[in-house]
């Protein structure tokens, strides 16, 4: 079947009235293999007879004033295409009259988890995603979502966010898709200048070499972190913070705590790249 292209909440709800089992996708567009596979893993959740959307909108509410809206990449013919190629059945394009009709003043504020971490260095981020992640839900009215761990700060916002919020949603958290030499796909790796693009595997290979000396028993995270910050640095970054903390709500891990994720956010050049391994 052709895949619809649908800009009106009207028509979405029109569309997926009668389907029983709705996979949802949501994301800003520019769309790369990291967001193509996470339409996979929808489709697997909803087979064959189910409905897979993908939204693409790029979310004011969720950038900050000094922030890349303005030039975020829309690609939206070929979004389409690779979403066709996909087998993806809906791609919802809503404009930002059709989100925001009015002015929102009605918000999702996470708890002290949107403060820390990314949540620092972009303030009202994620109570900008979580409220439109929440406006999302109600208009595809999805049987299940799926997110990527990239970001996964994001994750467990919005995870805790529809648990406790009793949303009859199956939440799906997929690993991370990477480059052959272990970058994370973004669509910000388009910001790279060559040389930056070269360099910026060494995000992933600095969180690599904490895995591996956990693994080997150490347990000094702060000086584990130092380190790789300091290494970073000395090769041009400008580190947000490498820390190792507890995965269910990344707060510092204490002794007991075993299920980990050592996160990452760092500058090169004017391109601001996050990064997280896991450690289970
Ligand atoms: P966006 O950055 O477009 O990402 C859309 C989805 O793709 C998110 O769940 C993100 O975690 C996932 N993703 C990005 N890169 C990935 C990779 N390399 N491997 C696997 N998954 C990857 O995240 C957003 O949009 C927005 O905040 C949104 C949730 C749409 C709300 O506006």
């Amino acid at each position: 079947m052709a895949m619809d292209v649908i800009h009106t909440v009207a028509e979405l709800r029109a569309r997926l009235k009668s389907e029983a089992a709705i996979g949802f996708v949501p994301t800003m567009g520019n769309l790369h293999a990291g967001h193509i596979d996470l339409t996979r893993i929808a489709r697997d959740r909803v087979a064959t007879h189910g409905c897979v959307v993908v939204s693409i909108f790029v979310n004011r509410l969720q950038f900050g004033p000094q922030e890349d809206f303005a030039s975020y990449p829309r690609t939206f013919a070929d979004d389409a295409d690779k979403c066709r190629a996909a087998g993806v059945d809906v791609i919802f394009a809503p404009t930002e009259a059709e989100m925001y009709p009015e002015s929102q003043n009605y918000f999702i504020e996470p708890p002290e988890i949107q403060h820390i971490l990314d949540g620092a260095a972009r303030p009202g981020h994620f109570r900008g995603v979580a409220t439109v992640v929440l406006k999302l839900f109600n208009m595809v009215q999805p049987t299940v979502a799926v997110f990527g761990k990239k970001d996964y700060q994001q994750c467990r916002v919005l995870d805790n966010m529809v648990r406790q919020l009793n949303l009859p949603i199956t939440m799906v958290l997929a690993d991370t898709v990477r480059a052959e030499d272990g970058l994370a796909l973004s669509s910000r790796n388009s910001y790279l200048h060559a040389a930056e693009r070269a360099e910026a595997p060494q995000l992933f290979a600095a969180l690599s070499k904490i895995k591996k000396e956990i693994f080997s028993g150490r347990r000094d995270f702060s000086a584990m972190e130092t380190v790789a910050v300091a290494a970073l640095t000395a090769r041009g970054w400008l580190p947000d913070y490498i820390t190792v903390r507890r995965s269910e709500d990344l707060l510092v891990p204490v002794a007991s705590d075993c299920a980990l994720v050592i996160l990452a956010a760092a500058r090169l050049g004017k391109t601001r790249l996050i990064d997280n391994l896991e450690l289970t």
